[in-house]
């Protein structure tokens, strides 16, 4: 079900490219919600291989999704109670999530949580179809990017912060690997939508991309408000 009356910003990229940091802080900024739809892809493939269900099953899959008992809170991801914030966001998640999410039955059984996330006083939502399937109606779509080899220095940044040891070539490799297959699948695939606005992070730090957010976004809400 549509809510034309609630604002929502779609937010959408390729993998790594920061859209999940902007994305939160935009939503801080105006005190919107948000919504992570790439965690539910991620939640998915982590409730499969904890079923043994394999990642091609498409029925099994949707079943799964349909069901899945997650909870948001405070920054943290609860899978049946138990905590999974770190588990969701490993690269082998982040591999998983990106071949179940070629399955439409997937996406078809996600879509109904994801619109759950719009309500007052907005919504903020990363992923690669929030402005094109999930929220057509958004009132404003941003298309976040940067080089694959700045996301793949980010990410490399980002595991050696954690402590965990990565290859920067491997890194690149996959990267360009989910890219392909997220642009190529026939069903909802990542692209720039005609009325999304382009925001190429690689030169650009995280403030700069959550002030060119806020400022379009006020742009747009002011035409609301005000026609002239
Ligand atoms: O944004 P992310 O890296 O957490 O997403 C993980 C995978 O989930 C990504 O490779 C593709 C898929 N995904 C999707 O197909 N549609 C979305 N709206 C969000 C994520």
């Amino acid at each position: 079900m549509m809510h034309p009356d609630i604002p929502v910003i779609a937010i959408d990229g390729p993998s790594a490219s920061g859209k999940g940091t902007v994305a939160a802080l935009v939503a801080k900024a105006l005190g919107f919600h948000y919504l992570d739809s790439g965690a539910l892809y991620r939640l998915t493939a982590l409730a499969a291989q904890r079923q043994c269900v394999a990642l091609d099953d498409e029925a099994a899959l949707a079943e799964l999704a349909l069901h899945l008992d997650v909870r948001f809170e405070d920054g943290e991801v609860y899978l049946q109670n138990e905590r999974v914030t770190d588990d969701v966001r490993s690269e082998a998640c982040g591999t998983g999530a990106s071949k179940v999410a070629v399955l439409p039955a997937v996406r078809t059984a996600l879509l109904a949580r994801q619109h759950a996330f719009r309500q007052l006083p907005g919504l903020v939502a990363d992923g690669r179809d929030m402005g094109s399937v999930v929220f057509p109606d958004a009132a404003l779509k941003i298309f976040l990017t940067a080089t694959a080899e700045e996301r793949a220095q980010r990410r490399y940044k980002q595991l050696m912060e954690k402590g965990i040891s990565a290859n920067l070539t491997n890194l690149l490799e996959d990267l360009r690997e989910r890219d392909a297959r997220d642009s190529a699948r026939s069903v909802a695939p990542l692209r720039q939508e005609k009325d999304a606005i382009l925001l190429d992070t690689t030169h650009i730090n995280v403030n700069a991309a959550v002030d060119f957010v806020l400022k379009n976004f006020n742009l747009v809400a002011g035409a609301q408000v005000n026609p002239n």
